[in-house]
Formats: structure tokens, sequence, C-alpha cells
């Protein structure tokens, strides 16, 4: 995988939406991983035109990033717009593509053109069979400890059911600490995607308030919501999410099932949580205390520096090795 992404070490900074602030993608390439851009969150929250948010990224850092592109959309308008910002990612020299979500081969053959690799982000074996029928070059595992959309499986229950698909398999979620690192490499896996750490760090730009509720939280404080996204979606338990609750209304769940009302459904919750993701994470005046992490919040418990989290990593990569890991 580091040889595949030319990057020293097999660290993904996940993309995030609404927490990946440009300053902190290049951050996490610049010290030896490779930082995701979400171009959502480029655009709309961190306000780049995202051929100029690329370039300033670029200015920021020389080594390589990558960017994530969410694929399932019944919208054309949608499709079209992923379509030019892949487009323009490749123009501007990325070379790595995280897909998430619905069939990533437009997204293979146009990055193959440009020599470019895409990682597929799976929950479960028969996605997994899904993007290799894509030509996808790699799988991201998004276990149930994971941030964002989290899956059904723990990280050893999807090890053992995608390792012998022989592709470099990336460990997404719970990797909060160097030892949780070495642990999901002494599974086999070969990388790993990390969003949660990130956010808790000097160059995230998310609120104060969202990063002293990562380093407060513990695991069992992680609860899955599908009042935001229509589909679960991990967060704190704050007194915000117990008075809401975590589970969709019934109406909701009903137009979410239904055949024709479901696509309509899955785009209002689309445009509605962007806009209340951005308000409750970013803004310093949000009274709502709505934030999303994984259960890494368990190891993670300073705000730190990029380049420290890395550090850590990367010395405890070299006494892994140093033990003939
Ligand atoms: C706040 C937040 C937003 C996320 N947004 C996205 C996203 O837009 N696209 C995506 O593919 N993954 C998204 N993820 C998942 C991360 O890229 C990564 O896989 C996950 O955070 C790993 O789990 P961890 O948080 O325990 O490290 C998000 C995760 C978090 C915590």
């Amino acid at each position: 995988m580091t040889r595949e992404l030319g990057i020293e070490l097999p660290i993904i900074g996940g993309a995030m939406y609404p927490c990946s602030n440009p300053e902190l993608v290049a951050a996490v390439s610049e010290h030896g991983g490779i930082g995701v851009v979400q171009p959502l969150s480029l655009t709309y929250v961190h306000r780049h035109d995202l051929r100029e948010g690329l370039r300033y990224i670029r200015r920021l850092t020389s080594k390589p990033i990558g960017m994530n592109a969410l694929l399932e959309s019944s919208s054309r308008v949608y499709r079209e717009r992923m379509e030019r910002w892949v487009d323009i990612a490749l123009e501007e020299g990325v070379r790595f593509f995280v897909t998430s979500l619905g069939k990533p081969r437009w997204v293979v053959e146009r990055a193959e053109q440009a020599g470019a690799r895409v990682y597929h982000d799976v929950t479960e074996r028969k996605w997994a069979d899904k993007a290799i029928d894509s030509g996808v070059h790699g799988l991201i595992a998004v276990n149930s400890r994971a941030g964002g959309h989290a899956g059904p499986k723990t990280p050893e229950q999807l090890y053992d059911e995608l390792a012998s698909l022989g592709l470099p398999l990336v460990c997404a979620g719970g990797i909060g600490t160097p030892d949780d690192l070495i642990r999901a490499l002494r599974i086999g896996y070969d990388g790993a995607q990390l969003g949660t750490r990130f956010i808790a760090s000097t160059e995230c730009t998310a609120s104060d308030a969202y990063k002293d509720a990562i380093l407060r939280a513990r695991d069992s404080d992680i609860v899955l919501s599908e009042r935001i996204t229509g589909v679960p979606l991990a967060v704190i338990r704050t007194p915000y999410i117990e008075r809401v609750g975590t589970r969709a209304g019934p109406i909701a769940r009903r137009l979410l099932r239904g055949r024709r009302t479901k696509h309509w459904m899955r785009s209002f919750y689309a445009v509605r949580s962007a806009i209340q993701l951005r308000k409750a994470s970013i803004d310093p005046k949000s009274s709502k205390d709505f934030w999303q992490a994984g259960r890494s919040v368990e190891g993670i418990d300073r705000v730190m520096p990029v380049a420290e989290i890395m550090a850590e990593f990367r010395a405890a990569l070299r006494t892994e090795e140093g033990r003939g890991g």
C-alpha cells in the first residue's frame, strides 16, 4: 500500500464531511500519511473552488493527496458534478481516490488512464465483490467502531471475510492510538484509515466544543443515529442526541423504504444533514451538541498537532518492525 501510493506510513487521513479542512488534509500528507480531500467539505464548508482548493493544498505540501468520491445518488446533477470533480482532481495531479457507495467502475476507468489508484470503502464481503468487479485496486474495510457510516462487523470479522480477495486491505474504524494501529496490522491489515483522531488535532478547524467532546467521550458514548442522514451515523451521545433520539420517525422510515420515495427522501436528508453538520461541527457559536465520532475516542485524550500524532505512529511502527512485525 505505501509503495503503491508513494507514501511513508500506512495511514490514510480519511475524508470527513464537514471536518476535512484543506490544512488538515495537507498536514496528514506532509507528515508521511495520505490526506483525503472531501470535495463537498472543501467547496461548501471551507469555501474553496475545487481546483483552487486543490492548488492551495499543493502549496502546503508536495506529497501525494487523495480525494473521496461518494457515488450513490440518484440525482443526475450530483453524478455530473462528481464526474467533473474527479476530472479536475486528475488534472490537478490527484492519484488516489477513495470511493464510497455505488459502483466505482467509472472512477476506476478514468483513474487508470492517469495511473491513479482507487480504493473502495466496504462494510461486507458482498460490497467488496461488487467493487472488485468494478476493478478497484484496494479495499477499505469499514468496521463497527468507525466514525461516519459504520459497518456491522468487527475488524477481525471483516479481515477474515476480505483477506482472501488479494487486494491491499485497510482497516477503518477504532484507531486512535499507536497501539490500535499495531493491533490492526497484527490482524493482517496493510494499513489504516483514521478519521476521529485527526479531528482532535491542531490543524482541524472543527469547533473547540467538538474537540473537547471527543477528548471526554468513552467508546460506550458512541451511538448510531439514523435521524441525521437516514442511515446509521456514529455520533457522540450528548443531551441533544438523547433529546431527539436516534431513530428516524415512522413517516421518514416508511418513505426511506418506499421504492419511489426513497431516492427523494435520501436527497432531502443529504441536503438537510449537510447544512446541520456544517453548523454544528464548525460554527463556534453553535448551540447544538451534535457531533460525529467513532469509537476510537476511547484512546484520544489530547488535541495534538498532526506532526506529533504521526510521529507517535511512526515510532510505534519502527518498534514493531524491530520486533520483526
Ligand atoms: C466526522 C466524520 C465525517 C466523515 N465523513 C466521511 C465522508 O464524507 N466520506 C467518507 O467516505 N467517509 C467519511 N467518514 C469516515 C472516515 O473517512 C473514516 O473511515 C472513519 O472516520 C474511520 O473511523 P475512526 O473515526 O474511528 O477513525 C467520516 C468520519 C467522521 C468521523
